[in-house]
């Protein structure tokens, strides 16, 4: 059995919970509803191989800054998400990541990139190069996802299984 111990990351408002939810049991709520921090379970098979995942969805708001060091020291791999459609969501990224960093004394802790909201395109403020270029600089995977229509949802969390047998 491989242990996937995951950690979720962004701004208040980019779809962290949304994602999660969507994972754990394919649905979307569209009502937003601001998470203090909550834990999940998930176990998949794949190839054969039991996947037992373990899920902490945090507080993007700030407010929580000082729970982090905790949400930090419980995972092993982090998913950094931002939107698509608000520009500071991806500066706010960098914020988290700099966090996780001075945790671990090291700028290449197991983690991927995501751009969700993809469906709302229409509303788009991030482009595709722009979140390729932060990935090249923070030495990860980058996807665009939607919680809403599930576009690439299940992919984030096959790179974690990846990230956790290269760890
Ligand atoms: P905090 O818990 O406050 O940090 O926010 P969060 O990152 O968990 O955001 P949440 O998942 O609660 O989503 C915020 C709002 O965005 C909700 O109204 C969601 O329905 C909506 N949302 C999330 N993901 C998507 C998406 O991919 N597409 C669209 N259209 N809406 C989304
Ligand atoms: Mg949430």
């Amino acid at each position: 059995e491989l242990k996937v111990k995951v950690c979720i990351f962004g701004a208040g408002g980019v779809g962290k919970s949304s994602i999660v939810t969507k994972f754990i049991d394919e649905r979307f709520l569209p009502e937003y509803d601001p998470t203090i921090e909550d834990f999940f379970r998930k176990r998949i098979t794949l190839n054969d191989e039991q996947i037992n995942f373990s899920i902490i969805d945090t507080a993007g708001n700030e407010e929580y800054s000082l729970i982090i060091e905790n949400w930090i020291k419980e995972s092993n791999i982090f998913v950094l998400v931002y939107s698509i459609t608000r520009k500071l969501s991806l500066k706010e990224v960098q914020f988290f990541h700099d966090k996780i960093q001075r945790f671990f004394d090291c700028e290449n802790y197991p983690k991927v990139l995501i751009g969700n909201k993809s469906d709302l395109f229409t509303k788009r403020e991030v482009s595709i190069e722009k979140g390729k270029k932060l990935a090249k600089e923070l030495n990860c995977k980058f996807i665009e996802t939607s919680a809403k229509t599930g576009e690439n949802i299940n992919q984030i969390f096959y790179e974690t299984i990846l990230l956790e047998i290269e760890r």
